[in-house]
């Protein structure tokens, strides 16, 4: 690795634990001698803008963003150099070097490397023999009961626009509001308006809001969810059937 000074390792899970996040951290912190940080691309934690800024507040103006992951949406790296080109045309932002590094999975014997481990990994492979089959849980019967479908993008894009932890606080205010128990929360990757970021789509309802802050999710769980309102000044889009509906009320 030539000429940079800090490295920010970033990575696509949407379904990690703490405990699986902690390992990677780790091995990114093993990987080179140079300060780093691993950041997700995806649902919490600090935004790629966020990390960027950390950086350069700490003195680095020439950083590598590294893709870490086996195998790294090929979506994403195409889409990473145009939101890195963003952060540098912000404010002073323009004296900080950044470089983006090739996607891992790109390297043949570093894959061939990556499965000779799983395959010499000391841990013993577990024999399923005594293990009883299913394809399922009694639970995963019939969805649960509910008034509200809340769809709450943590895709990438949403999340550089800042929509990081949007769903904890979602599920927070709802929790406030006592009405957990009406709203069924669904985490959903992309679902095409990134530039409106951070949004919701509520169902049946058919209208999808923006909600960049907790005041912003509160105003929402209040005037739409518990009083049956609208809130206009977040709301961007209303679907194609809940404007047939409305019409048709008016
Ligand atoms: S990432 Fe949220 S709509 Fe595309």
């Amino acid at each position: 690795m030539t000429g940079c000074d800090a490295v920010l390792f970033v990575t696509s899970a949407y379904s990690i634990s703490a405990k699986a996040l902690a390992r990677l951290e780790a091995a990114a912190a093993g990987a080179t001698p140079l300060p780093s940080r691993l950041i997700r691309l995806e649902r919490s934690g600090p935004s790629l803008i966020d990390a960027l800024d950390a950086l350069r507040a700490e003195g680095h103006r020439d950083i590598r963003v590294q893709p870490f992951g086996l195998p790294f949406p090929e979506g994403l790296h195409v889409w990473l150099p145009g939101v890195m080109a963003d952060w540098r045309a912000r404010g002073e932002n323009a004296d900080t070097r950044l470089s983006l590094g090739p996607d891992p999975a790109t390297h043949a014997e570093g894959l061939a490397a990556f499965a000779d481990a799983a395959l010499t990994n000391e841990a013993p492979a577990k024999d399923v023999a005594e293990v009883p089959p299913k394809l399922g849980k009694p639970g995963w019967n019939d969805p649960p009961d509910f008034d509200f479908h809340l769809l709450v993008c943590t895709g990438p894009r949403c999340h550089v626009h800042g929509a990081v932890d949007l769903l904890e606080l979602v599920k927070e205010e709802c929790a406030a509001a006592g009405i957990s128990g009406r709203c069924l929360t669904t985490r959903t990757g992309c679902i095409f308006p990134c530039n409106r970021g951070p949004i919701l789509a509520l169902y049946p309802h058919g209208t999808w809001y923006r909600l960049p802050d907790r005041a912003a999710v509160r105003a929402f769980v209040g005037e739409v969810l518990v009083a049956g309102g609208d809130l206009p000044e977040r709301r961007f889009h209303t679907a194609r059937l809940a404007r047939a509906r409305q019409d048709h009320d008016d």
